[in-house]
């Protein structure tokens, strides 16, 4: 029989949990969010989504019938379906910490009932704890039974700011573990698979868009899977880095260099933009997991090591371009544009612009920040880092030495910038997205293309 309307529980509700609420219910599930932290929970009861995410607000705000809030396991004992969504923050040493998946699953264990219920773990966890997971469950629970509990994982792959497109219209769906879990979680995924829900109007679906791959695996293979591919797009971006800096030695553009070599259908074109490199939660956290588990064995990971590496000289490459410039930093305004690491996010964390400003005010510059979304989480989570807040663009650049554009938001790449150059102490753009390629802009500077050696006067 073709399961519909299934009852599930989605433990955790930071990105990837209140992403799978909002995606099963429009599916036409029952779905409870479950988190120990109770104000939040207060929070979505209110209908306040407590994170930035395009369209997330409004999507859970449709399906409000069909969700429900809680901070109480109790819920599990009647679900057909359970999410472990909870974070898996990075410990001593680079491996994931997990206490919030113990917990989950400890919490978890005595409200398993006799029904047959999958667990599905969709936070990134090293791999094996699959099985870890339900050793606890089997150690935890009078009713845990083999033939009726299965636990499946079904790494998340959405980013930020694109969390509802990337979940209604993935590229492919992983699943690793038993075949009956898996199957199961096929049912419960069936309108996704098709693709028969009707698109929410804020994310409707993309023209080229058919319907996603499904990959069914092991358990171990599904978790290797998500630290392989952010690895591997982590790898892709130092690449794009490592060639931008001899581009500019050798006086090539690494724009038309990325162009050129992403048309090859074996490289493609994205993951290939040069600048300041990557940040957020999870490319430095599982680069650095897949190296702590290849030492936990003896296996040296060179090449993850090597785009780390790349990664984190990117954020010096921008000092060392001011003070070619301007030589001393000391005394200097320096603007800074975009804090989050990256558009439409306010997310900080791992963020470039927070080292960028770091070392900026070591070297005894002053620094103006502007953001038009993170900064009034920057003012709660950098308390540590001194620079002054610019209500807008146009006041950070006001007699500035330079502007770093270190996120590239949009509203950015619209700024009049001819007649904002003219309102700077100097004209000097350091364009650390690459966003900018306008004739009238002599001196910026590029990631990879680089600009002439003084900036006009
Ligand atoms: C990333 C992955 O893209 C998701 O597939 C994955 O699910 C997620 O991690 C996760 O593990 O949870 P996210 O961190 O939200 O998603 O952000 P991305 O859009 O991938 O960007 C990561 C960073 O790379 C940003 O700082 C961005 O500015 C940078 N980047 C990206 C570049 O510097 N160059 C590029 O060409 C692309």
């Amino acid at each position: 029989t073709h399961e519909s309307s299934q009852q599930v529980v989605v433990i955790g509700t930071g990105y990837v949990g209140l992403g799978t609420v909002a995606l099963l219910a429009h599916l036409g599930h029952r779905v409870t969010g479950l988190d120990i932290d109770a104000a939040k929970i207060e929070q979505l009861r209110r209908g306040e989504v407590p994170i930035y995410e395009p369209g997330l607000a409004s999507l859970l705000a449709q399906q409000a019938d069909r969700v429900h809030w809680t901070t109480d396991y109790a819920v599990v004992a009647q679900a057909d379906v359970i999410f472990i969504c909870v974070g898996t923050p990075p410990g001593p040493g680079g491996a994931p910490d997990l206490e919030f998946i113990t917990g989950a699953a400890v919490g978890i264990a005595p409200h398993l009932s006799d029904r047959s219920q999958v667990l599905v773990n969709k936070s990134t966890v090293p791999i094996g704890t699959g099985d870890f997971v339900q050793r606890l469950l089997e150690e935890h629970s009078p009713h845990f039974d083999e033939t009726r509990h299965f636990v499946v994982s079904n790494p998340e792959f959405l980013r930020e700011g694109t969390a509802l497109g990337d979940s209604l219209y993935p590229d492919r769906i992983v699943m690793g573990g038993a075949p009956e879990g898996v199957a199961r979680l096929t049912a419960l995924y069936a309108p996704l698979i098709e693709q028969t829900f009707a698109p929410p109007a804020e994310t409707p679906r993309p023209e080229s868009y058919l319907r996603p791959g499904v990959v069914g695996t092991t358990l171990q293979s599904a978790e290797m899977i998500k630290y392989a591919a952010n690895a591997f797009l982590a790898l892709k971006i130092s690449f794009a880095n490592e060639i931008a800096g001899l581009c500019e030695r050798v006086g090539a553009d690494i724009q038309e260099v990325a162009t050129g070599i992403g048309a090859d259908a074996r490289i493609g074109p994205r993951f290939l933009q040069a600048g300041l490199g990557w940040g957020g939660s999870c490319f430095g956290k599982d680069t650095q997991g897949l190296i702590s588990a290849g030492r936990e064995y003896g296996y040296p990971m060179p090449i993850l090591q090597a785009a780390i590496d790349v990664n984190y000289r990117q954020r010096q490459v921008v000092i060392e371009k001011l003070q070619r410039h301007l030589k001393t930093l000391k005394g200097k305004r320096i603007a800074v544009l975009g804090m989050a690491f990256k558009p439409n996010t306010d997310d900080l964390r791992d963020a470039p612009a927070h080292d960028l400003i770091q070392r900026l005010h070591a070297m005894e510059a002053s620094v103006v920040a502007h953001d038009p979304v993170a900064m009034p989480r920057a003012r709660r989570e950098w308390p540590h880092l001194t620079y002054t807040e610019a209500p807008d663009p146009a006041s950070a650049l006001r007699r500035a030495d330079a502007v770093v554009i270190a996120t590239e938001w949009d509203e950015y790449r619209g700024l009049d910038w001819p007649a904002l150059l003219l309102t700077m102490r100097r004209p000097l753009i350091i364009d650390a997205r690459n966003v900018l390629r306008s004739p009238l802009l002599a001196q910026i500077e590029q990631f990879g293309r680089e600009g002439p050696s003084s900036p006009a006067e």
